[in-house]
């Protein structure tokens, strides 16, 4: 009988080499049926006015339900923490509504969802900012580049930087309540838990790196000091939400939005090591390694052992992000390098990314021209591999909600 059984029984449809990429994995309360994150992802389309998640958003997220975890694109958790138009804010109470169908969604497709909270700092301008203010800053440091703003016209427009004013002491205590807040709101949307943007150049990133941070306060100078808003941040989110539900992201050698560090070993080294104290769900880097590695070429030593410090310095789950094909992602999992994979342009193209890398089916290309703004072009309509197959989309916008 047995033997009958073995003949006939279905086999496992599975790519060569991705079995660790799909081993099951305990992250805090949760347990993930393999390694394949999806990357936090900026799209640009939330509802006007208001900046608020819309129904296609819930679309857009349940399609990707399959992915171990989800991490939604940064959202802004005041005003004063936006950076770009028609990104989703979670500080208001109909942004927690268009959040909460959204968490919705994804669940009823049984998936997982953590809120990327950000807070942009001098990447901003005053035309995003209440009542046309300045962007605030760890010092007053004009970014090189450009904003994205919304012109009188309705339409998206790149325009020059300002020069950020710099933050005061007695403002401090308020940037952590702006976290606070809307690590609230994010429980009453029903998320799964909270992700703390410290990477890519935005507020916490200008505090910690030294290039954005001249302070000779207790925010500035040695590391101990560049690390505290982060640490702060972190101390004020983990009696909502518990420690195994929040991450944090880091970008150690990054050079987004015009930042860098003097010693960013140490200064990296130091933070890894600090928040392993907290048993947080895990610690999240852009992959220092990610511009050779997306263009097939061997890293730079630095950047590799940059990673490997991190791995070394933090005492926890480490996910990470940035350049990865299925091989790489399967190697760096075989390596220890890692223990979670997080994709992201990979995911924008390919809704059922964990299916088709199982099965080792061809890959959608993503188009860069659709990442930002517009509707389901680019964003909801890319097929997955039961459409390629000929079954007809899933009908998923529920337009009865509003
Ligand atoms: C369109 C787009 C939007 C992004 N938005 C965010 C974001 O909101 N927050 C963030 O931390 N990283 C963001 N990133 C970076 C990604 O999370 C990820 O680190 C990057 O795409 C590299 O991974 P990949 O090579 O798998 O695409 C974005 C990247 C892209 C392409």
């Amino acid at each position: 009988m047995d033997d009958i059984a073995t003949a006939t029984r279905k086999p496992t449809v599975k790519a060569p080499g991705t079995d660790l990429l799909f081993q099951p994995y305990r992250l805090g309360p949760f347990n993930l049926p393999h390694r394949i994150v999806m990357a936090p992802l900026t799209r640009s389309r939330a509802r006007q006015p208001g900046n608020v998640p819309s129904p296609l958003a819930a679309c857009y997220y349940a399609q990707r339900a399959s992915a171990a975890l989800i991490i939604s694109e940064a959202t802004q958790i005041s005003m004063q923490g936006q950076g770009y138009a028609w990104t989703p804010g979670i500080h208001s109470r109909e942004q927690v509504e268009g959040w909460r169908q959204v968490t919705k969604a994804v669940h009823q497709a049984n998936g997982l969802i953590f809120c990327q909270l950000w807070h942009v700092g001098r990447i901003s301008h005053p035309a995003l900012q209440p009542d046309n203010m300045l962007p605030v800053a760890p010092s007053a440091i004009t970014p090189a580049g450009k904003a994205f703003i919304e012109n009188e016209r309705g339409e998206g427009e790149l325009v020059p930087f300002v020069r950020p004013r710099a933050l005061s002491i007695e403002e401090m205590p308020y940037i952590a309540r702006q976290y606070e807040r809307a690590a609230r709101n994010a429980q009453a949307a029903e998320f799964d838990g909270v992700e703390i943007h410290a990477a890519n150049g935005y507020l916490l990133d200008q505090f910690i790196e030294t290039g954005t941070n001249q302070r000779t306060d207790v925010y500035g100078g040695p590391v101990e000091n560049r690390a505290r808003l982060l640490l702060e941040v972190a101390e004020a989110l983990i009696p909502i939400w518990g420690p195994d539900r929040i991450g944090v992201r880091l970008s150690p050698l990054g050079k987004m939005n015009d930042i860098h560090d003097d010693n960013p070993e140490e200064t990296f080294g130091y933070i890894a090591e600090r928040l392993s104290d907290y048993g947080l769900a895990y610690l999240h880097i852009v992959n220092p390694a990610m511009e050779e590695m997306q263009n097939g070429k061997q890293p730079e030593p630095r950047a590799l052992s940059m990673a490997e410090l991190i791995r070394k310095k933090y005492k926890g789950t480490l996910m990470v992000a940035g350049g990865f094909q299925p091989d790489t992602a399967e190697r760096w999992l075989a390596e220890h390098r890692a223990d979670l994979i997080a994709f992201g342009r990979k995911f924008i193209a390919n809704p059922d990314l964990p299916e088709r890398l199982r099965a080792g089916a061809p890959l959608n290309k993503d188009d860069p021209t659709t990442y930002y703004g517009g509707g389901e072009k680019g964003y909801t309509d890319y097929p997955s591999l039961a459409q390629d197959r000929g079954e007809q989309p899933k009908a998923c916008v529920d337009q009865s909600w509003r």
